[in-house]
């Protein structure tokens, strides 16, 4: 590349809950120029618990961004080329910081965690009907353990340098964004307080139709409005990199990761969708600029709004809690395999689960049945399954898993999807995209480029009004090269399985009875 005028390049923080990654992109041909990831470590400190550390978060984004930095000038590429940064993140999980330190008052309490299971029964029990969805009609969310509201909530109640911290006006409120943002920005000399509306639309304390913070939710959870962050839209000028190698560059681009997928995937029509296979899995389908709500058990979220004065589209979401987090497990906890990617290989030793099937309902399960109660469950073992097996029913769980939700989109939509746009780490599982296309019946489409969520949050950055460099037509990335999997088993072969699968739901939902 030496010696090549060299446009002008985007670069998107992707803060997941597994690892955290910098990329940097073209900004005329979308092409990805140089990137670095880091994983981010899980602690489980009691059963149902799952907390990260707010500095080693941060301190990742610094060391992708160096390491980035460095890999572009061994390309020969000049970083002052970099003309706004983008952040995406793991939606939900909550933070607690002092501003006046800066320093985090506990760790981030992540979205998988269950500590809040009892205070939600007990918010369901008390309304009306003892309905889950009592704060739907404002947030499009049900009542569950998996929004931030019930964990900050657990933060104010339980740890008292939260406590003292809100008492005494120095506590700030953040999901992963807010966090990074304020640091990046120059946290207690200045850094800025801000989150999007769709990291927003995750709190339960935020209206989905004023796409404001909501007076009456914040007293409904009793958390002072004061410590909330401000919304922005999605792409507009937050503020500057304080620090590092990007000193100076704005940062003008912020979206949950789902909704930045669903941006990179160039979901902008009414009706169209992509599904992530991350941690979790999450099927969003864009619904236009009215927001849907959904009678089969899916949320109605924020899509994204490009910019201050551009109008919010919303989504249907379907959220399924573990994914690639069951192939971790088998990795971490069983010790089947020694690498996230050797699971290909074991289950296509067996190319069937032979009867078994494996419900990872490690947090309860999410969508469409919202029951935080419900524990994982591996039935149908015989003295032939082995751990080849296993490989396969976790690989088949996270299929139909899938297929439930696109069920419920089905229905909720009008519209069936006629195929599956794809994208997320376990896509480069041809095993797995296969099972998808074999279990959905419909074809699985997925982008050769499979960074999709963080092109989306360098869209969003590049197009901010003060930058304006991201000059990609929708057209051209329409010509993205995709790899294609088509179904290739029977409609019967596969509702005898999908049926099957629905029974071992059941016993993951009463195994206590
Ligand atoms: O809602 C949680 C989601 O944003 C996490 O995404 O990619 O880390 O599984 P991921």
């Amino acid at each position: 590349r030496e010696g090549m005028t060299m446009g002008p390049l985007v670069a998107a923080i992707d803060q997941g809950t597994s690892s955290t990654r910098f990329l940097v992109f073209n900004a005329k041909t979308a092409e990805l120029l140089s990137h670095h990831q880091v994983e981010i470590r899980q602690s489980f400190p009691k059963e149902g618990w799952v907390e990260q550390d707010p500095k080693e978060i941060l301190q990742s984004v610094y060391d992708c961004m160096e390491r980035t930095c460095e890999k572009l000038g061994q390309l020969h590429i000049d970083v002052s080329h970099i003309k706004a940064v983008g952040v995406t993140n793991q939606r939900e999980t909550t933070l607690v910081w002092d501003k006046e330190t800066g320093e985090p008052l506990y760790n981030a309490i992540v979205w998988l965690d269950l500590r809040t299971q009892s205070t939600v029964e007990r918010l369901i029990n008390k309304t009306p009907g003892k309905s889950k969805n009592h704060l739907k009609h404002k947030t499009g969310l049900p009542i569950s353990t998996y929004f931030s509201a019930v964990k900050l909530r657990w933060l104010m109640d339980n740890v008292e340098e939260v406590a003292e911290a809100v008492l005494t006006h120095r506590a700030m409120f953040g999901t992963v964004d807010s966090w990074l943002i304020w640091c990046l920005t120059g946290g207690k000399s200045g850094g800025v307080h801000v989150t999007d509306v769709t990291n927003a639309s995750r709190t339960m304390l935020f209206n989905i139709h004023t796409l404001d913070w909501d007076p009456e939710l914040c007293r409904y959870f009793g958390v002072p409005m004061e410590i909330l962050p401000k919304v922005k839209s999605s792409s507009e000028i937050y503020g500057s990199m304080n620090s590092g190698s990007l000193a100076g560059v704005p940062i003008s681009g912020c979206l949950g990761d789902q909704s930045a997928a669903l941006v990179g995937q160039m979901c902008f029509q009414d009706g169209q969708a992509k599904n992530t296979y991350g941690t979790g899995c999450f099927l969003l389908r864009n619904t236009g600029v009215e927001p849907v709500m959904s009678d089969h058990g899916l949320l109605t979220t924020i899509a994204y709004k490009l910019g201050k004065d551009a109008p919010a589209y919303y989504a249907l979401e379907g959220s399924v809690a573990i994914a690639g987090a069951v192939v971790r497990w088998l990795k971490d906890n069983m010790g089947i395999i020694r690498s996230s990617s050797e699971i290909e290989k074991l289950a296509g030793e067996v190319g069937s689960s032979y009867g078994c099937y494996f419900v990872p309902a490690f947090s309860g399960l999410y969508a469409p049945y919202w029951e935080p109660s419900a524990r994982g469950i591996i039935c149908g073992l015989t003295q032939f399954t082995n751990r080849s097996h296993l490989a396969f029913a976790a690989l088949e769980a996270v299929c139909f898993q899938t297929r439930e939700i696109l069920d419920a989109m089905n229905q909720d939509y009008g519209v069936p999807l006629s195929q599956l746009q794809v994208d997320g780490g376990m896509t480069s599982n041809r095993l797995l995209m296969q099972l998808q296309a074999d279990i959905l019946c419909v074809p699985v489409v997925k982008p050769s480029m499979p960074e999709t969520t963080a092109l989306g949050a360098a869209m969003a950055a590049g197009a901010a009004e003060g930058v304006g460099v991201w000059s990609l037509a929708p057209g051209d990335l329409a010509a993205v090269p995709t790899e294609r999997y088509q179904p290739q088993i029977n409609t019967e072969e596969s509702e005898f399985r999908y049926a099957r699968w629905k029974k071992a739901v059941q016993k993951a939902m009463n195994w206590e009875t």
